[in-house]
């Protein structure tokens, strides 16, 4: 199989992605039967895993998204991450469930869950395609993951490096230059 030069492995191949798509959506529809649900996503990375993932569920949601600035590879100081976009319909009293590409440190997750939970939902719980136990810096775990992956830099599905590479449809290792 060929693919990207800058990938040194395929990691997840697509139709991995896709199989463990389809289980989170059956947990969705199990989970989330008789209830208000919010999928919220944050923008970029969750994209292509959102858009396939919402294909997967049959029960009814609705959807939002937040843009939060990144602050990491800025300089050495790490300052709170800031929302650009916050969403924009009330999930007060309603089960809010947060679609993520990838958790790693959790930090900007931590600061997400802190805003969010003073719009009073019902609920709060995390859903992700990737989880990267390794990388944790906040006691933060996801409810729902799809693949646990070890500490390595990871790009496609969503994933960027300097906001390419997002387009490929499998997960794979970045190739570091040395
Ligand atoms: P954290 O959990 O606060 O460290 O942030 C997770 C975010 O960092 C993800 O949504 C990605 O945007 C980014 N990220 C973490 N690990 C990787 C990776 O291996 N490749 C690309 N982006 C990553
Ligand atoms: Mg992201």
């Amino acid at each position: 199989m060929s693919f990207d030069s800058r990938i040194k492995e395929i990691l997840i191949t697509e139709e991995e992605i896709n199989r463990e798509i389809k289980k989170a959506g059956k947990w969705i529809d199990n989970n989330y039967k008789n209830s208000d649900l919010i999928l919220i996503g944050f923008l970029r990375g969750c994209v292509p895993f959102f858009g396939r993932l919402m294909t997967s569920i049959t029960i009814d949601f609705v959807t939002d998204f937040m843009v939060w600035s990144s602050f990491k590879g800025q300089d050495s100081r790490q300052t709170k991450p800031e929302i650009i976009t916050d969403i924009l319909i009330d999930i007060k009293g309603k089960d809010v469930l947060i679609i993520e590409d990838i958790i790693d440190t959790a930090e900007t997750l931590h600061y997400a869950l802190e805003h969010l939970k003073k719009k009073q939902p019902k609920s709060i719980k995390i859903l992700t395609m990737l989880n990267k136990q390794e990388g944790r810096k906040v006691n933060l775990n996801p409810d729902y993951t799809c693949f646990d992956v070890e500490n390595k830099f990871l790009v496609g599905f969503g994933l960027d490096y300097k906001e390419q590479l997002r387009n490929l449809p499998y997960v794979g290792v970045f190739k570091t230059s040395k």
